[in-house]
């Protein structure tokens, strides 16, 4: 069992109160909040550290350029990747997805078709949209049941000479179903056809492990796991990155530059144009390190149990509905009640201090798909407890009260 109170004083934002009221903070599907170690990393970084890296012969460079190396080769070896130089540091998921996208894109034929699912972020629809339009390409959704679940028989039918890439989420950020992406990498794969996933839900609650998924592309982003904004990561197998071409020009990318042939760097600088965020990918660092050090077993079981008891109370509240009901899920819940608008309800809730998200979650099609225009969601992380879910239910049925 993991000490979930020990947890919270790591904590400081939970001390905070909103509106006088204590504060509860469901909208980690959204940001995650940072412990005092890698806000304290960050700070001693700029104090003591901040050299740019992989330029300067002096100490502090050199200092830098060892920290954001050795932050690389951890968050290798967290997503059990199998090599540090698949790992390319990014803005965060989007941009990792808008790299693979344009890059893969060019090696496409007009005509070539990109399989993405039903319940994808637009971070995983629109960069495909628009790789899509500049080369000619088209875009193939892969259906869903309507508990949430991707329909497999029904994703291999899509399959024809023309699918090259096949694009998911790990984790829906708006249904929390987990995805069977070992599953769907291995039909993909009989296809000869390679999978990108989108790992951004999925990081900080559930153990990744890239080589026995055999994902040929996992994006993800600090924020979403107790790190900074502002760092993101996609790990490409090298014999998709070897084969793009550079995302961005800049410094760093470059092997030699003249005004008649430019050779590009080797992996993974090939693709890290201009000054990478060397401080964040150290505090990324850290965030995976408290993690490892807090017993990642046994935080996922602390958000499983939360999950299951926030649905077991939400399902006793009259005339609500929840969208998402796949076997395998991850802390996150949306829901709708009867005649009242989500909007309303996350903003009453807020006056409460509970922090939930309303809205189409960044992923129109799906919350269409249940013939919504929002819904409200709530998400979990290792510092919620079940005695915040008591609260956020009984102010719930306050509001409900107050909204009818
Ligand atoms: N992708 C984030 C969310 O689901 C912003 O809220």
């Amino acid at each position: 069992m993991i000490d979930v109170q020990t947890i919270r004083q790591d904590f400081p934002i939970l001390e905070q109160t909103v509106y006088g009221k204590p504060l509860i903070y469901f909208d980690n599907a959204a940001t995650t909040q940072k412990p005092t170690c890698v806000i304290d990393k960050i700070s001693t970084l700029y104090r003591m550290q901040n050299a740019n890296i992989h330029r300067g012969v002096h100490y502090l460079s050199q200092m830098a350029t060892e920290a954001h190396e050795q932050a690389r080769a951890t968050i290798a070896d967290f997503v059990n990747a199998p090599y540090k130089d698949g790992i390319i540091f990014t803005r965060g998921t989007t941009e990792s997805i808008n790299l693979v996208a344009q890059c893969f894109a060019e090696l496409c034929q007009v005509g070539d078709e990109i399989l993405v699912s039903q319940m994808e972020h637009h971070s995983n629809i629109v960069p495909w949209q628009l790789a899509a339009e500049r080369f000619g390409l088209e875009i193939k959704v892969i259906p869903i049941d309507i508990d949430g679940n991707i329909l497999l028989d029904q994703y291999e039918k899509l399959f024809s000479r023309k699918t090259k890439i096949v694009s998911v989420a790990h984790v829906s950020n708006v249904l929390g179903t987990i995805n069977p992406i070992k599953k769907i990498v291995e039909i993909a794969h009989n296809h000869n056809v390679p999978v990108l996933v989108d790992g951004a839900q999925a990081v900080a609650h559930l153990k990744i492990d890239i080589q026995s998924l055999d994902a040929d592309f996992y994006a993800f982003s600090g924020h979403k796991v107790y790190a900074p904004t502002g760092i993101g990561v996609l790990f490409g197998k090298r014999e998709w990155l070897d084969k793009f071409r550079p995302y961005q020009g800049g410094g760093e990318m470059i092997e030699n530059v003249s005004f008649d042939k430019t050779t590009y760097n080797v992996l993974p600088y090939k693709f890290e144009a201009g000054t990478p965020d060397f401080i964040s990918s150290v505090a990324l660092e850290t965030a995976l390190n408290y993690l490892k050090n807090t017993n990642f077993e046994e935080i996922i079981k602390h958000e499983d149990e939360l999950l299951k008891y926030v649905t077991y109370k939400l399902t006793q509240i009259p005339d609500l509905q929840i969208y998402g009901q796949a076997k395998q899920k991850c802390g996150v819940i949306s829901f709708n009640i009867k005649g009242i608008h989500h909007f309303d309800l996350g903003t009453l809730l807020d006056k409460t201090g509970v922090a939930i998200r309303t809205g189409h979650h960044c992923a129109q099609p799906l919350v269409e798909f249940f013939h919504q225009n929002g819904m409200a969601r709530a998400s979990f992380a290792l510092y919620n407890t079940t005695e915040e879910i008591d609260i956020f239910i009984s102010n719930l049925k306050r509001c409900v009260d107050i909204l009818r």
